[in-house]
């Protein structure tokens, strides 16, 4: 029989039951990581957190031209915003840190920065919407000519369009674990709002891109 060299234990055989033995063992550590994995994924249901531009106001918004195209141009605007973040998670609560919120002119990469704001950090509940007020002044703002241009186009017409970013360190807790650190990014656009006192009426809430990473 061919097993009855295994049972004489040759040194060959005792290295393949050896080996046979650990590759079980990695088998079954692995079945067993998965299934805790699961379990947790049951439990938790973990469901994506989302960020909405839920309204927006801008104040005071102006903009210098310098006379002659010497300098640049320059803008003064208080935006008030309401970013409303909802964690519809039942057995998930956070924890926020940094948050900070850009508003952008135009969008994508070359936009320029108009305002910032800083959030205190804050803890929001399983299943709840925190709805945070948010004020970013621009105050005598750097804006190159061709910006400048259509900031003074918009300004006419009576609509800014912003891109509003989002930037946190965010931390999971379920129960009495915690995860590591995340850095979340949202980024909602485009933002169009009214510059006439009416408009905060008419203003439609903006959905935001996120990524957690
Ligand atoms: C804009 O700023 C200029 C100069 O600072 C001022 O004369 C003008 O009244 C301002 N306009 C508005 C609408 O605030
Ligand atoms: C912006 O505000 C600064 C002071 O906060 C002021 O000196 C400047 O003239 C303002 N610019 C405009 C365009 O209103
Ligand atoms: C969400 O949590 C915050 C902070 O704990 C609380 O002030 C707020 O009332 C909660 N909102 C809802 C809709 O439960």
């Amino acid at each position: 029989m061919p097993g009855s060299r295994g049972v004489a234990g040759g040194p060959r055989a005792r290295r393949v039951a050896v080996l046979r033995c650990v590759v079980a063992a990695l088998v079954v550590t692995v079945l067993l990581a998965g299934l805790a994995v699961l379990v947790f994924w049951l439990v938790v249901r973990p469901k994506p957190i989302e960020y909405t531009v839920a309204s927006a106001v801008v104040r005071h918004f102006n903009i210098t031209v310098p006379p002659g195209g010497g300098g640049t141009a320059a803008l003064n605007a208080t935006f008030y915003l309401t970013l409303a973040a909802d964690n519809p998670n039942r057995r998930l609560s956070m924890r926020y840190e940094s948050l900070e919120l850009y508003v952008h002119y135009g969008s994508g990469e070359e936009a320029p920065q108009l305002a910032v704001a800083n959030v205190p950090d804050f803890r929001q509940p399983s299943r709840n919407e925190t709805r945070l007020e948010v004020r970013a002044v621009a105050r005598s703002a750097p804006v190159a000519d061709r910006a400048a241009q259509e900031l003074e186009h918009d300004r006419a017409a009576g609509e800014v369009g912003v891109e509003v970013r989002v930037r946190a360190r965010v931390c999971f807790k379920v129960g009495l674990v915690r995860s590591r650190h995340y850095d979340m990014r949202a980024v909602c656009s485009p933002v169009v709002i009214g510059l006439s006192p009416t408009s905060a009426r008419s203003f439609r809430s903006v959905p935001c891109d996120v990524a957690i990473s």
